[in-house]
């Protein structure tokens, strides 16, 4: 049957809003009614959100096969597309033919009736994508994804692939998970008793990378322009509403760019990523937003619309002091802002997108470009209302002595950064980039409280399913 005739997908089908057509559609059953005569069938496929209605008269040869068709079975269904005369959508396929694929037993399948919980729908994330939740938020994902490959290709940065295999830390947060082949039962010892990580594959220690930045630095060493977007591993112990052990981060690298230039780059990226999803998936956003945060959609506009504000990190912190706000962690020059402080100055202060810059040198990573003060460097993050931390970037150290001496005093073994410094020995110059968390971004535009509802299967502390 499915032969001749091309399908169509249920969202082509109400974009062409064209009636007495012959067509074809695949799908899933979402809910299914009988009267007299008749079996109604509302079923979706995944293109959008909507359901395709189709009606099937007694008359079908296998209408005793139909009669028997649950919630979640595979159909294909051809006939003719007509004006609906019931209410509630504009047609209806009158089937002429429907091939059964494969039933759902009601007993065990577990999206029979409406409102699970997001907790429950986690536990069957295998399942949970046929869910209307979770189909507004994976076609929102793909939208946010194409917008940022198109961003950056419009702006002549040429996409790179850096490795998931890395023998350095990028961030010196020392949060990596180790790569081997050893046998953790019979691990091969040196004279000193310590573990010989020349016998594992690669012959030396090796780990799934936090960052592709370093090597996203040596490809804008040549292509002035480049952005990498993939996964990124964490095996920090984080178990929040948003930290994953496994996420997509997008990172620009441009040379020639300070920090301003950055900032600058990072604010119109965000907004057209934004704006891209407003213009592609109005639908799935008005849904999240009757369900999840009726605030939604203003605030994604305001966000495209409003011009971020820029302050430093020791004007951040005087704005703290001074807001007689009792906070969990307390505010002192010098320490990290905790998500509370983030989301204080970006929710309550400042009540819009904020980018802090000029960091206290001493918790930032050693890439990051001294400033003459001595004290900070030239960092940048960008606070999301609801998220806090959506984006951390910084113009890099291209001076090799200053360079060299941050490596030493941090006591990194500055042997294995060797090709690293090699591009502040050969043709060096100011360049600047950024990391956007995918997720959380995600979770900014479909309003998901949760990072764990916005990636298709987390990973997190205890928990590696599906
Ligand atoms: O601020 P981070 O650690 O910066 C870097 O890794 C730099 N190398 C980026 C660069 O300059 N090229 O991470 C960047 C972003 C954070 O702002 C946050 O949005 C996200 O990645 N992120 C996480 N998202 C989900 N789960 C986690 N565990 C995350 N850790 C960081
Ligand atoms: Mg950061």
């Amino acid at each position: 049957m499915t032969g001749s005739q091309r399908p169509s997908c249920i969202k082509d089908l109400y974009r062409l809003m064209q009636f007495d057509i012959d067509v074809l559609v695949r799908g899933w059953v979402r809910t299914r009614r009988d009267s007299k005569g008749f079996s109604f069938i509302e079923m979706n496929d995944g293109s959008c959100l909507k359901n395709l209605q189709v009606v099937v008269d007694a008359a079908l040869p296998n209408y005793i096969e139909i009669l028997r068709l649950t919630v979640g079975s595979a159909i294909a269904v051809r006939g003719r597309l007509v004006k609906s005369p019931a209410k509630g959508q504009p047609f209806e396929l009158r089937a002429e033919d429907v091939t059964i694929y494969g039933l759902a037993d009601p007993a065990t399948y577990p999206l029979q009736k409406k409102g699970h919980t997001l907790e429950f729908l986690r536990t069957i994330a295998h399942l949970r994508p046929r869910s209307n939740t979770f189909g507004c938020v994976f076609r929102i994902r793909n939208t946010l994804a194409w917008a940022i490959h198109k961003f950056f290709q419009e702006r002549d940065f040429i996409y790179i692939h850096t490795p998931i295999i890395t023998a350095s830390d990028c961030e010196g947060a020392g949060a990596m998970f180790r790569v081997t082949s050893l046998d953790p039962a019979a691990l091969p010892h040196d004279e000193t008793g310590t573990i010989d990580y020349k016998k594992d594959f690669f012959g030396r220690p090796t780990y799934l990378t936090v960052s592709g930045q370093l090597e996203g630095e040596l490809f804008a060493m040549a292509f002035s322009r480049i952005y990498t977007f993939g996964p990124t591993f964490r095996a920090e112990n984080s178990n929040t509403p948003r930290h994953l052990a496994e996420f997509w981060m997008v990172e620009p690298e441009a040379a020639f760019f300070d920090l301003r230039d950055d900032a600058d780059l990072a604010e119109d990226f965000l907004k057209y990523i934004i704006a891209a999803c407003l213009d592609a998936n109005m639908e799935d956003l008005e849904f999240l937003s009757k369900w999840y945060d009726k605030e939604l959609i203003p605030t994604l506009r305001h966000i495209v619309e409003t011009t971020f504000e820029r302050i430093t990190y020791t004007e951040a912190v005087s704005l703290l002091e001074s807001s007689g706000e009792t906070f969990e962690y307390p505010t002192r020059w010098g320490s990290d802002l905790q998500t509370e402080h983030e989301r204080y100055l970006t929710e309550k202060r400042i009540k819009k997108p904020v980018i802090v810059t000029d960091y206290p040198r001493t918790i930032k990573p050693f890439y990051m470009r001294q400033n003459d003060d001595g004290r900070t460097v030239a960092a940048m993050d960008i606070l999301f209302p609801r998220i806090g931390e959506v984006i951390g970037g910084s113009q890099r150290e291209e001076r090799l002595d200053v360079l060299l001496a941050r490596i030493r005093e941090m006591g990194l073994n500055e042997e294995a950064y060797w090709w690293y410094l090699d591009t502040r020995r050969y043709g060096t110059v100011p360049h600047a980039g950024f990391g956007l968390g995918f997720e959380r971004a995600l979770q900014f535009c479909t309003g998901m409280s949760n990072i764990r509802d916005v990636i298709p299967f987390p990973r997190h502390p205890g928990s590696a399913e599906f």
